[in-house]
């Protein structure tokens, strides 16, 4: 049983990556500081799977601390990086924070893997590596554009990094995946998204706002050159993406031979507009989205969905879970997180 250690793995996509994983008989490792997810959600990866995930408490960014992980469980084979932090809007606050965390984890997991031989790495990047593409769907051959903030900074200097370090060190290999838009949540309703605050993000923005924690949800232009003016994003269930992760550690662990660095698209080939997905939520769960038409958000690309090709004939992987699905996974753990609040 091949020992994996996942970093920010009591997180969103990190929390479903376990589960996946342990389903297909791996031990898992999380090292997580909860900076931005709560420990109770061992409990809910332990309630799905029937196994608890070993759990450090530790920062990325804290070196030794890392090194003592790889210490305690001797014999991790690969690595899987989630941990940063996400949010676009207060990487423009905050730049200096996000460059710290989502960099130094990076040079440390990079030092560590060679250090330790432990050298295959699924990374954690994001379409938001393409801005607005020139040519729709989108490859992973299209141009890299200027990021449009920092934490978008963060994952085109980590890709770079890690290419010049598995350059370097012939030993070592990444799979980096770059998810589109993840949502939903696993069916059990036993883990999910935990947004902090007032979401950033769409669906659940939605979702609260269905269930009353928002009064509006405000719709972000509606003067797009697109279909009914909205913007169009390639959303994905957030387990079809945690599956594509254990395909990916498989692919690292089976063939010794293979180095480098690969590049995936991780997106359903799809793209849906805003007032789509409101319109798919209402029909899905019969509940009426408030909505008011806004300003457009600065910063927002207009239209991106992914050209998923490369991986489904590389990876053998597809996402295939319905829009439907997904966002009633959405709902339903809505429905579980309120009424844990209450
Ligand atoms: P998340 O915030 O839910 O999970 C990240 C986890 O990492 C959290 O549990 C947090 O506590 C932990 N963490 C952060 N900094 C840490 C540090 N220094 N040391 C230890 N733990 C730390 O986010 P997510 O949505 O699950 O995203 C996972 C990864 O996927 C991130 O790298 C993110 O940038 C990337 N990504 C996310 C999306 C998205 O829309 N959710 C899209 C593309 C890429
Ligand atoms: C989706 C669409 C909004 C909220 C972000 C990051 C990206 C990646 C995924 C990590 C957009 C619209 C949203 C609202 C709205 N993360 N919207 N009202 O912006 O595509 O991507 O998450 O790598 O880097 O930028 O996702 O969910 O915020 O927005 O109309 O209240 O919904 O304008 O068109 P986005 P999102």
């Amino acid at each position: 049983m091949s020992k994996i250690l996942v970093t920010g793995g009591t997180g969103y996509i990190g929390s479903h990556t376990v589960v996946e994983l342990q389903n297909s008989g791996y031990e898992v490792i999380i090292v997580d500081n909860l900076s931005n997810s709560s420990i109770d959600v061992l409990d809910g990866i332990t309630s799905i799977t029937g196994k608890k995930p070993a759990f450090e408490k530790i920062d990325c960014r804290d070196k030794q601390d890392l090194a003592g992980v790889f210490k305690k469980y001797s014999g991790i084979e690969a690595i899987i990086h989630f941990a940063a932090s996400k949010a676009v809007g207060e990487s423009v606050e905050k730049p200096l924070l996000y460059y710290r965390n989502n960099l130094v984890s990076v040079l440390n997991i990079l030092e560590l893997m060679g250090e330790q031989n432990a050298c295959s790495l699924v990374f954690s990047s994001s379409c938001t590596v393409y801005g607005q593409p020139d040519v729709l769907p989108v490859t992973e051959d299209a141009p890299i554009k200027p990021a449009t903030s920092p934490y978008g900074n963060t994952k085109q200097i980590a890709e770079e990094i890690i290419r010049d370090a598995i350059h370097a060190d012939k030993r070592l290999k990444c799979i980096a995946l770059r998810y589109f838009n993840p949502v939903g949540a696993h069916p059990s309703a036993a883990i999910g998204e935990l947004p902090n605050g007032v979401p950033n993000n769409l669906i659940p923005f939605v979702t609260q706002t269905a269930i009353g924690i928002r009064d509006c949800l405000r719709v972000f232009g509606n003067d797009y050159d697109t279909p009914d003016g909205s913007a169009i994003r390639d959303y994905i269930w957030v387990t079809d993406l945690a599956k594509a992760h254990v395909i990916a550690v498989e692919r690292l662990l089976a063939n010794k031979n293979k180095k480098g660095i690969e590049f995936f698209n991780l997106g359903t080939g799809k793209g849906l507009s805003v007032l789509e997905i409101l319109e798919v939520f209402e029909q899905v769960t019969g509940v009426e989205i408030n909505r008011q038409i806004v300003a457009r958000r600065e910063g927002d690309v207009e239209k991106v969905w992914a050209d998923p090709t490369f991986a489904n004939k590389e990876l053998g992987w597809k996402a295939e879970t319905s829009t439907e699905k997904m966002l009633e996974t959405a709902w339903k753990w809505e429905i579980a997180l309120t009424a844990k609040r209450r």
